[in-house]
């Protein structure tokens, strides 16, 4: 909230609304916020009074002039998943929920992960999975993959960690709970095109922020980090980055602990 530099009548957009925990915050310090959420069971759960756009921040730009005067005073982004998502989706965006389908849509649009894994090229699979899962096992598993689909179907998330397991017979349960944690994030970037809409969502950021306000940028892993940090050095002519730290009065979750804030001005 510090880093938005809020005061009474600054208008920002939330482009990650979730439960709204940060729009309220905002809200509540006398700002003027916009919400976007891309998952329409989110949006439906709210009952406060902030307007949320169902979409996508890749559509930021244009969500903005559609919805709101421009410039505004500052853009919001905290990525990935919210807990809500992870424990009740049903949508197989946690390893833990066996029973859930191998979907991870987050927009409920387009093709589930089943689909992915069904319809991709052995030599696609690798590389997206080695690229944004990063795991040493990735060549085992895609392997795994090819030979499980060839005579079954993936529908559930144990399909998948059925799959998983028999990649890396020798591991204990912490070392593979990693390599599950791994892969099913590398797979919901692909499925929601993640790191497309981060880039897109920041370079409309810079359109519609006036000169002296914020961006701010919550990410939650070393890849989205990286992409943030690459987007701000080639952006250097439009934003100056100011800070890189989160402080706090209280002891963090184990959640939060990965998070890293970035915070931009608009130059
Ligand atoms: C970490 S949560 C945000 C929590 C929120 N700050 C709060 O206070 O409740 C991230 C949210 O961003 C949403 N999201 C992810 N990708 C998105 C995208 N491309 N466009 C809009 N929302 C997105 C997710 O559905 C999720 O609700």
């Amino acid at each position: 909230m510090e880093a938005l530099n809020i005061s009474k009548g600054k208008v920002f957009i939330d482009a990650t609304f979730g439960q709204g925990g940060h729009s309220e915050e905002i809200k509540s310090l006398g700002g003027i916020v916009l919400g976007i959420e891309i998952d329409p069971d989110q949006v439906k759960k709210y009952n406060g009074n902030i307007t949320i756009i169902n979409g996508s921040f890749a559509d930021l730009e244009k969500i903005a002039k559609e919805n709101i005067t421009l410039p505004i005073d500052g853009v919001l982004f905290d990525f990935g998943l919210s807990m809500v998502q992870l424990k009740e989706g049903n949508r197989g965006f946690s390893y833990r929920s066996q029973d859930d389908p191998l979907d991870m849509r987050m927009s409920n649009r387009g093709q589930t992960v089943a689909e992915y894994l069904h319809s991709t090229d052995g030599e696609s699979l690798l590389e997206d999975i080695m690229k944004y899962s990063e795991d040493v096992y990735s060549q085992k598993i895609v392997d795994n993959i090819l030979r499980f689909r060839s005579s079954n179907k993936f529908e559930k998330v144990s399909d998948l960690l059925k799959v998983l397991d028999e990649a890396m017979p020798y591991s204990d349960l912490r070392d593979r709970q990693k390599t599950y944690a791994r892969v099913f994030q590398a797979l919901r970037m692909v499925i929601n095109n993640e790191l497309g809409a981060i880039t897109k969502g920041l370079t409309g950021a810079i359109k519609i922020v006036k000169s002296g306000g914020r961006i701010v940028i919550i990410t939650f892993h070393s890849i989205e980090d990286r992409l943030v940090k690459k987007f701000a050095r080639d952006h250097k002519a439009q934003i100056n980055y100011i800070r890189n730290s989160v402080s706090s009065s209280r002891k963090l979750f184990k959640f939060e602990r990965s998070a890293t804030l970035r915070v931009f001005t608009k130059l």
